[in-house]
């Protein structure tokens, strides 16, 4: 996501959690986008009819989450999940953690300073992690999943057990505890894990030429670790989490993602 989108995202969730889109194929189509800040309640309304009209059984929302290290791409996917989603007339929440939310994404702003001079404690980071995530859940992923929407999330717990159970080497047992507090019963229908070995993915954030946020100044342990915990997270939930190997070609890596997509999508009507 870029920073413009993140922007867009935590202004416009200020007003309205509906930071919706909606895309009827066809004839006489309406786009509606989240890149469009005007007449966003008119489109919501429409996509909110259409959804129960079109989805009939599936009008549902589903939730469905990209995970993975710095590096592996995410954002350029993450835009490719949505625009196929939209494709298919259904209305989509883009969004992302830690953020999402004007309140959300202030938090994200201390996670991620580097600048502060007294260190960040490590379980006040988890604890600050999940407060985003609470309002962000309040505000925005509850309200959209309730009206019938698809939420696409830029990480979510995911990462919490990967970066502060694994980079952190905090107890897993006490992100479950925090996880069931914050949730309840709420998890990601599906997950997709973008991997890659994380050399290469640290090579793609340096080309970037953005100065490093605090996580991405950590050496290359915490980031091995990341990884395994992530990996170990797939082997426990192959239900839900879908491993995509990211180093090849990124239309190769979209492709599978479309298709595990299609799959899903075909096997919740
Ligand atoms: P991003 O740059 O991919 O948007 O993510 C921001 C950083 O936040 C990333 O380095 C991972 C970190 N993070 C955690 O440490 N725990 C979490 O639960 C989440 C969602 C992100």
């Amino acid at each position: 996501m870029s920073n413009q989108d993140a922007d867009r995202i935590a202004r416009n969730a200020g007003d309205s959690p509906q930071r919706s889109s909606c895309a009827r194929d066809g004839a006489g189509s309406v786009q509606g986008s989240i890149h469009s800040a005007s007449s966003t309640v008119r489109r919501s309304g429409e996509c909110r009819r259409e959804n129960s009209e079109r989805n009939g059984d599936q009008g549902k929302g589903r939730f469905i989450t990209l995970e993975g290290g710095e590096g592996v791409g995410k954002s350029t996917n993450l835009a490719r999940v949505v625009a196929w989603l939209e494709a298919r007339g259904l209305e989509v929440v883009q969004t992302r953690e830690p953020g999402g939310t004007p309140r959300a994404e202030a938090i994200r702003r201390l996670l991620l300073d580097p600048d502060v001079e007294e260190p960040l404690d490590v379980d006040a980071e988890l604890l600050l992690v999940f407060a985003a995530r609470a309002q962000h859940l309040a505000r925005v992923i509850r309200p959209a999943l309730e009206r019938g929407a698809w939420v696409v999330c830029d990480r979510f717990t995911d990462a919490t057990y990967a970066y502060q159970g694994g980079g952190r080497g905090i107890d897993p047992a006490r992100i479950a505890e925090l996880e069931r507090f914050v949730q309840r019963d709420l998890a990601p229908d599906l997950t997709l894990l973008l991997d890659m070995p994380i050399e290469a993915a640290r090579e793609r954030v340096a080309l970037r030429g953005e100065t490093p946020d605090r996580f991405e100044r950590e050496r290359g342990e915490f980031f091995s670790a990341v990884r395994q915990a992530y990996l170990a997270r797939a082997t426990a939930a192959p239900e839900r989490i879908a491993v995509v190997d990211a180093s090849r070609p990124l239309a190769a890596v979209g492709e599978q993602i479309e298709a595990l997509l299609a799959q899903r999508v075909s096997a919740w009507r």
